[in-house]
């Protein structure tokens, strides 16, 4: 055997997992280096105890010590409606420093769409046809004009969807946000296991892995250099928010003002959760006092359900993937804190003895990812504030029904139809009062309902489907 095989090996044969070997005679020189590069890459030793104590043996959960967040609530006071404005005027003033910055997680595989190409490529605009990624670049764009600063938009990507996507924005001149600010990461892999604990090959020369969960994207941040350069251009905040969201109000300037005076390292926007069943995690408040994301997952059903005295929810401040960070946060998380891995049960494609691909037809594994919300028990301030879901909340997840392609294009057209009508513009309605016409209001034309109004054309009449921008 050679000395690759032999070090290889070596280094697997300790934890149990020297069987992903076994078609070495079989590999030429190419499999044989993709293998070891894989092997070289996975941490054994974390993989081997994730196995023993959360596979092979998994401790029963702890009941959760949680309690409701305190939330900032829309104003409703003169004095709220203050401290919002001042809040707006300091948010307003870190974006004109050129301080803040843009991150968009898009490293995920899009399994619920059914689709096999980047999720933020999908077309999404109602009127326009124009995919996710096109719109998030209107968005940072025109901040950027705006406030006369340069924005950056960083955009992590994964080893599955990397080059798709730089080839996505390559062929669409970076939806003409210069070079410099549109700034690629890629998180990085985990493998999965079976429910031995062993490491499952998907092909003779390679170990099933997939994207390590948007947890990775702090790691991914630190080690791939980009916080420093984002530091060298004096950026010092981050804004979060997940490629699926269609109506997210990107670095809008009252959260921005919020976290930046409350001096919080990380903050998020949450909404009333829809019932107790919605599938979205919800913040909390420990025993401890620190903030902490439940995933919907992890939440018994008496817990979701539980209400307060006037029959609302008790844990209703769901979780949307919206968030400031402070640069050095995410640097800190990055290199020093592990984020724990949660598991997921799942059909994982592998091959039989003689090497052919097998599909499973029911979970034969587990995959483990990690989620950047649970860095918040991390931080010592955090700020969380409530956010009008019709206006800043719409997920693409599913093809049809709820947080489906076309609920999110509705609730676009829905959002363009107040904001013209609270411009006085007329918007006919259908017998669900809806509006009739789909409407698409371009980011570049306006980012809010008062820009609307400022640029809206003379006596606008609808009588078809619109498109301003
Ligand atoms: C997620 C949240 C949930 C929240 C909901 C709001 C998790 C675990 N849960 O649920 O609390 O209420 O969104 O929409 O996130 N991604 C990566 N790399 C990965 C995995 C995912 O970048 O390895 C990205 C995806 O591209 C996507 C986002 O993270 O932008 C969310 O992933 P998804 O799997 O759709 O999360 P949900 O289960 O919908």
């Amino acid at each position: 055997m050679d000395d690759l095989y032999v070090r290889l090996r070596r280094k697997l044969a300790p934890f149990g997992q020297q069987h992903v070997l076994r078609f070495w005679d079989r590999l030429d020189g190419a499999g044989r280096s993709r293998l070891a590069g894989q092997v070289d890459s996975f941490d054994l030793e974390r993989i081997d105890e994730l196995a023993k104590t959360r596979v092979l043996s998994a401790a029963p959960a702890a009941a959760l010590d949680i309690s409701p967040i305190e939330v900032t609530r829309f104003p409703r006071t003169a004095e709220e409606h203050a401290a919002f404005e001042r809040a707006r005027r300091a948010g307003e003033d870190v974006l004109r420093q050129g301080r803040g910055g843009c991150l968009v997680v898009a490293g995920g595989q899009g399994t619920r769409l059914g689709i096999d190409v980047p999720k933020g490529t999908f077309p999404i605009g109602p009127v326009s046809g124009k995919s996710l990624f096109d719109l998030h670049v209107e968005r940072v764009r025109a901040l950027g004009r705006n406030y006369r600063t340069r924005i950056p938009l960083l955009i992590m990507t994964s080893p599955v969807n990397d080059a798709a996507t730089r080839e996505f924005f390559r062929k669409n001149d970076n939806f003409l946000l210069p070079e410099e600010d549109a700034v690629f990461f890629v998180q990085g892999v985990m493998p999965a296991v079976d429910f031995d604990g062993k490491l499952i090959l998907d092909a003779p020369d390679h170990v099933s892995a997939s994207p390590n969960g948007h947890g990775g994207v702090m790691p991914a941040l630190a080690e791939s250099g980009v916080l420093d350069r984002m530091r060298k251009r004096g950026i010092t905040d981050l804004f979060h928010w997940q490629v699926d969201n269609v109506l997210v109000k990107i670095a809008e300037p009252v959260f921005l003002g919020f976290h930046c005076q409350t001096q919080s390292r990380m903050s998020s926007k949450v909404c009333r959760k829809r019932d107790a069943a919605e599938r979205v995690g919800v913040t909390v408040k420990r025993a401890d006092g620190r903030t902490a994301v439940v995933e919907y997952s992890d939440l018994s059903a008496e817990q979701a359900a539980r209400t307060q005295a006037d029959g609302s929810l008790e844990l209703w401040a769901g979780n949307l993937c919206i968030y400031w960070y402070t640069v050095d946060f995410a640097e800190k998380i990055g290199r020093d804190a592990q984020l724990p891995f949660h598991l997921a049960r799942k059909k994982i494609p592998s091959i039989d003895r003689e090497g052919v691909r097998v599909e499973a037809t029911e979970a034969n594994g587990i995959k483990f990812e990690t989620f950047v919300f649970d860095a918040f028990p991390q931080a010592d301030k955090t700020f969380i504030m409530e956010l009008d879901r019709a206006e800043e909340f719409a997920p693409v997840k599913n093809l049809t029904g709820e947080d489906s392609v076309e609920s999110a294009q509705q609730a676009m057209t829905e959002r363009s139809r107040r904001w013209l009508e609270s411009a006085g513009v007329a918007v006919p309605r259908g017998a669900d009062g809806r509006s009739r016409w789909p409407i698409e209001i371009s980011p570049l034309f306006a980012l809010d309902a008062e820009e609307l109004k400022a640029k809206l054309p003379a006596r606008l009449v609808i009588d078809g489907p619109l498109l301003l921008g």
